[in-house]
């Protein structure tokens, strides 16, 4: 069973402060060290986000994923139309470091799924016949509510000039199962045991880049909350709250200082065994969302394609 599931992304960046202060604001904890930021959820021991500084834009310099069978991995890239390669300069060399068929770098760590999340209070609503709450709010007022405190890493959206040789490469190179898509413009892809419904996704634009990371955090009003505040605080754009078609989870987007977003969701579709699982071809009508706000235009802008792009120089390994 290859990839089990997501850990981590890494940017260049023009500015650490900027990257600081964003995902500060957004409820994780940094640690600086020299040109290099890692930003980890409060309760995780891990990194989710490397930031390097001294860039001159914004660039996805990798994905990392949990993974186990490394060496199948090796074995199965090449025909998948990737390439091991060395670890890049000042990152671990452990693991196994290979790029797909675009020249999107990816580091598999060889390390166990994770813990599952102590169990949260169940997100209970009044419905028709059915009155669980009593003579006391849902709601209380703001201040009674901590800030944001994102809980894991969830998923990551990559452009892909590609969308479907991006799928192939993850799925029969990584190991990976492609849970749903929209055609071939957007695809989303899962571990294949014990998933959330994505922990990978590609969608199509001209060149490879980073589009989102995507953190659990507890319930629907958490989401709306989260999202709120650091759309206040951040000052740009954002998308939500609403709740997505494919993998059913509510959503609030915020565009981070270089153009692309960080969201918040809770609710899941999840996926226990791929293989009892059949993936759906939705139609575009369906591919964003099944409600929300109108979209921002540059949504699906991917600001790291230029005419200056070129892709990242790899070693290969043999
Ligand atoms: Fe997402």
């Amino acid at each position: 069973m290859p990839v089990i599931g997501p850990l981590s992304f890494a940017l260049e960046v023009p500015s650490l402060e900027e990257g600081i202060a964003f995902y500060t604001d957004a409820g994780l904890a940094a640690v600086q060290d020299g040109n290099r930021v890692d930003l980890r959820c409060a309760d995780q021991e891990r990194p989710c986000i490397t930031l390097l500084g001294g860039f001159a834009r914004k660039r996805l310099h990798h994905i990392a994923l949990r993974a186990d069978g490394l060496a199948q991995i090796a074995e199965d890239v090449p025909a998948a139309g990737g390439m091991v390669v060395h670890a890049p300069e000042g990152f671990d060399a452990g693991g196994l470091w290979v790029t797909d068929p675009h020249g999107m770098l990816f580091h598999l760590v060889a390390l166990p799924a994770e813990e599952p999340l102590p169990a949260a209070e169940p997100f209970a609503i009044n419905a028709p016949g059915r009155i669980v709450r009593n003579r006391r709010s849902a709601i209380l007022p703001a201040r009674a509510y901590a800030p944001a405190k994102p809980l894991r890493l969830g998923h990551m959206l990559c452009f892909s000039p590609d969308v479907l040789a991006s799928v192939r490469f993850v799925t029969e190179g990584l190991g990976m199962a492609l849970a749903d898509q929209a055609q071939d413009v957007i695809a989303f892809t899962c571990a294949r045991k014990n998933s959330d419904h994505h922990v990978l996704a590609f969608a199509k634009s001209p060149g490879i880049g980073f589009h989102h990371a995507s953190f659990q955090v507890n319930d629907p009003d958490e989401v709306g909350r989260s999202g709120r505040a650091l759309v206040d605080r951040a000052g740009r754009g954002d998308w939500g709250f609403g709740r997505h078609t494919i993998g059913s989870n509510f959503f609030h987007y915020i565009q981070d200082p270089w153009g692309s977003w960080f969201e918040y969701y809770a609710d899941m579709d999840f996926i226990d065994d791929h293989a009892l699982w059949t993936p759906t071809n939705y139609a575009m009508e369906d591919s964003l969302a099944s409600w929300g706000p109108k979209l921002p235009e540059d949504f699906v802008h991917n600001y790291e394609v230029s005419e200056a792009f070129a892709p990242r120089d790899v070693a290969p390994a043999s």
